[in-house]
């Protein structure tokens, strides 16, 4: 495992942090259906940050965005979008994506923590933080996505609806 200096989001030239997003991710990044989700909001700063390596350079980020679920009533619930979590291809493996994680989800409100939502792999964000795929599955997103790949974490999963239409936080 590496040691991971993990700094907040803010601190980092938004130039570099495109960057690294595109070396992680491919060039059609912006057309995934995560960005739409999010569409129109701002990252974070309280729950978004970077990992630098030993020799302080920009190795990962985590940004972290206001979602919200619409039920069938047409209540918006409001929820947390996990994500991009990225780490850059020859730093992969060294524990960056997991710090990274840990200091997201170690900035919740610990008394009322809002439910976590992202588009990931369930192996990896189920093993080590129990995202799951489970409650997602009658929930609607602004475009193609693998339901298997939509994710959850919530303390109280009774308060999930089952159904409901999820994308940038309206009031
Ligand atoms: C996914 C990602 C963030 C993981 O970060 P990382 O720093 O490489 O992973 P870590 O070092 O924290 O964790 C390594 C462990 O997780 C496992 N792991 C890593 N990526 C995984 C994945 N996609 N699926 C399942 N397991 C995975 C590894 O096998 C390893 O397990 P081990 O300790 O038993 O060997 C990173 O690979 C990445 O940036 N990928 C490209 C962008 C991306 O797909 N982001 C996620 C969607 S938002």
């Amino acid at each position: 495992m590496a040691e991971a200096n993990i700094i907040p989001l803010d601190n980092v030239d938004p130039v570099l942090v495109e960057e690294l997003l595109d070396r992680a991710f491919e060039p059609e990044r912006k057309q995934r259906t995560a960005y739409k989700v999010r569409e129109g909001m701002d990252w974070l700063p309280a729950l978004s940050f970077a990992a630098l390596d030993e020799q302080d350079r920009l190795t990962g980020t985590i940004q972290c965005w206001p979602v919200g679920l619409t039920d069938g009533e047409g209540r918006a619930h409001p929820m947390i979008m996990v994500g991009p979590v990225a780490v850059l291809p020859e730093e992969q493996m060294r524990g960056f994506g997991q710090a990274l994680m840990a200091a997201s989800l170690g900035g919740l409100m610990p008394e009322a923590p809002l439910p976590q939502v992202m588009i990931g792999d369930p192996e990896y964000y189920g093993r080590f933080w129990d995202f799951t795929n489970a409650h997602t599955q009658g929930w609607t997103l602004p475009g193609p996505v693998d339901p298997a790949r939509v994710l959850v974490r919530c303390a109280n999963p009774a308060v999930l609806p089952r159904e409901g239409a999820l994308g940038p936080w309206r009031r």
